[in-house]
């Protein structure tokens, strides 16, 4: 059978208006990439598998229980936002026709947020049923706890809302020094964590979660020896923004929340505290301030030891007595860092 050529030749098909999901294509530059990709298929775990029998409610005191209750919303407030954030990056990604093994990557790091997201809905179904917010607090250190969950996540709704208008805004080198720094965190904060707890649960968790958070850093870090080559001098002094920003930003989780960009009441702070000690007499391995303190910095150092031979400035972060550029405060919309 023979097909139709119509006289004068095909007719072009239109062309397709982007941003756009199609043509379909499948473009390998980045072989590393790929094999990360592979990497990660064949790494997968599942959080049902994790011990659970053995974290029962009545091993725990009610303020241990409140208090890991509550270190699990606060890391809800950045791991739980991972399937959703590198969801809508993975699309952004398809929109751009970036390379095949940068969309399947994003899709790998939704894959796994979703299992660390659901580490902390089992662990706090198993300790505090109803947590983080749907349940009625009776004494003052509930109430204290209940409070500061509403505060946290009004923080993260506006990072949401933030995070929607950057995600099309920002060019990959931008978005992604923002993802490296938070993977970097997260890689960092598990595995103080993993070394910290006394609890089998916790200790499977954190190892296999810090895993996955090095393979996203390790993604990261290909892609931006991809892009860091070809900056702008105005996309350099963005990234150093970007940096303080996600210092700002991640600090409520690896260390305490410095002053800028959070909204949160005077008592805030000192109620974190006392919940975060109980939560730590519980088992949980929450490193000590001046632990959480060192670790942030030998991480930042070795951000600034990479940013740094890309010709890019580190930002001044005095709480950690680390000098560098001025970028004065941080808005919303700096922030784009998850775990
Ligand atoms: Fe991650
Ligand atoms: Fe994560």
């Amino acid at each position: 059978m023979d097909v139709t050529i119509p006289e004068g030749g095909f007719w072009p098909a239109p062309e397709i208006p982007r941003p756009n999901i199609y043509p379909m294509e499948w473009r390998v530059e980045t072989a590393k990439l790929a094999e990360i990709y592979e990497k990660s298929k064949r790494m997968v775990w599942n959080p049902a598998d994790l011990p659970w029998d053995s974290l029962r409610a009545e091993d725990f005191t009610v303020e241990q229980r409140l208090g890991i209750m509550y270190w699990f919303s606060v890391l809800a407030n950045f791991d739980a936002s991972g399937p959703a954030v590198f969801a809508r990056a993975t699309i952004q990604a398809f929109e751009k026709h970036e390379e095949d093994p940068v969309r399947k990557c994003f899709f790998s790091i939704t894959r796994d947020e979703m299992n660390h997201e659901e580490c902390c809905q089992r662990t706090i179904a198993r300790l505090w049923p109803g947590g983080p917010l749907n349940w009625e607090p009776a004494t003052d250190l509930e109430r204290a706890a209940h409070n500061n969950i509403g505060w946290l996540y009004h923080n993260g709704g506006r990072y949401w809302l933030a995070y929607n208008r950057a995600v099309g805004k920002y060019t990959l080198p931008v978005l992604f020094t923002s993802f490296m720094m938070g993977e970097l965190a997260a890689s960092t904060l598990f595995r103080g964590m993993a070394s910290g707890t006394t609890h089998p649960v916790f200790s499977e968790m954190f190892h296999r979660i810090g895993r996955d958070e090095s393979r996203h850093l390790q993604i990261c870090m290909t892609i931006l020896d991809v892009e860091w080559p070809g900056l702008t001098d105005e996309t350099r002094e963005l990234i150093t923004r970007q940096l303080r920003a996600g210092f700002v930003f991640l600090s409520m989780i690896l260390w305490e929340p410095p002053e800028g960009f959070w909204e949160i009441p005077p008592y805030f702070l000192p109620n974190h505290r006392i919940l975060m000690n109980h939560a730590k007499q519980g088992g949980l391995g929450i490193l000590s301030y001046e632990e959480q303190a060192e670790n942030w910095r030998v991480a930042m150092a070795r951000v600034r030891a990479i940013v740094e031979r890309w010709g890019i400035a580190f930002p001044a972060i005095p709480e950690l007595d680390i000098d560098g550029v001025e970028v004065g405060d941080i808005d919303p919309e700096d922030i784009i860092p998850v775990f």
